[in-house]
């Protein structure tokens, strides 16, 4: 089995002290904070970084998650896949050109972005707050990726800790507390530090009607955590939380609603990498340069920054 050891800048998310040194997770039970004593359980080899009520919260709001459907539409719908390599492959681009010390990805679910991220310092710590959805990819993403089930709206680095922060398509799933979570990114990050993000996007009155009938005929629990920003909600969001935004550009079109999003729409969610996934995905990419289509994208990627000279 893969020997992984807990990077040291991950702190405890309570006091943020350090936790005691674990040099391989996969056979630590817990992990102590060496400040104020806390213990937190390792399950699987993933440290559990949670108090004990979001803990609990957390497990129940998993219980409603289909968590093997959603890893199965990463892992086992190969368009699927090839349309995520596609969108993360175009967010990586974005990352401003330098160097980069600590690279985190939050809302992480298998890694999506931080296991395709090739050329960026390892180890990636990967932050989801679902345990057995991270668990699913494990073994894939050790050692160049080291999971961790946290919270976002606790996060377990010190102030100004990290130089980039990863997210692909998290925000919109803590919308209730979005605010306190993009203040708490902004914490962690460095002066100069990026935030590269995707989210749906609801920009265009066409995209806000689309959803707003389709959860209608389709109604799931929480359809509210699939909901869009807007320019102006999202540059609100950062601009409060300290962080400029550098991008917001559309992604995703008529591509993405039939192989980008299988687990929600599942109508090609078998479809094999093929002539039609490869003309959907050119469709989309020439679609971005289109002036009057262009800003029907079912997403935005995102590009933030934190004010300040790097260290
Ligand atoms: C739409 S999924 C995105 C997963 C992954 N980035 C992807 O592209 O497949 C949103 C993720 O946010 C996670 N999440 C929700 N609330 C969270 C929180 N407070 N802290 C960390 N992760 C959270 C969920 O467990 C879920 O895996
Ligand atoms: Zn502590």
């Amino acid at each position: 089995m893969t020997k992984y050891a807990l990077p040291d800048w991950v702190r405890c998310p309570a006091c943020r002290g350090a936790l005691e040194a674990v040099a391989d997770l996969e056979s630590a039970s817990g992990v102590k904070c060496t400040k104020c004593s806390v213990r937190y359980g390792v399950q699987n080899g993933i440290p559990v970084l949670l108090d004990e009520d979001t803990r609990r919260e957390a497990e129940v709001h998993a219980a409603k998650e289909d968590t093997s459907g959603y890893h199965a539409a990463r892992h086992a719908a190969p368009a699927n896949m090839q349309y995520y390599d596609y969108w993360v492959d175009d967010l990586l681009r974005r990352i401003p050109q330098r160097r980069y010390g600590r690279v985190i990805e939050l809302m992480a679910g298998g890694a999506e972005v931080s296991r395709r991220a090739h050329s960026l310092p390892k180890p990636i710590v990967a932050i989801d707050i679902n345990h057995a959805l991270l668990a699913l990819s494990k073994n894939e993403i050790v050692p160049d990726v080291v999971p961790v089930c946290a919270s976002a709206e606790s996060l377990p680095f010190e102030d100004g800790a990290i130089d980039l922060v990863l997210i692909q398509g998290g925000l919109h799933h803590v919308r209730k507390r979005v605010a306190g979570v993009v203040r708490e990114i902004a914490r962690v990050m460095a002066p100069g530090a990026a935030l590269v993000a995707s989210e749906p996007r609801n920009d265009h009155p066409f995209n806000r009607a689309f959803r707003r009938a389709f959860y209608h005929l389709h109604p799931i629990p929480d359809a509210e955590e699939e909901d869009g920003f807007t320019k102006r909600e999202m540059g609100a969001l950062l601009r409060d939380a300290g962080l400029t935004m550098r991008e917001y550009d559309p992604f995703a079109y008529l591509g993405y609603m039939l192989i980008g999003n299988t687990d929600l729409v599942p109508l090609l969610a078998r479809m094999e990498k093929n002539a039609i996934s490869k003309s959907l995905i050119a469709l989309d990419r020439v679609w971005t340069k289109l002036p009057l289509a262009r800003g029907l994208g079912w997403a935005s990627q995102i590009v933030a920054e934190k004010p300040g000279a790097r260290a």
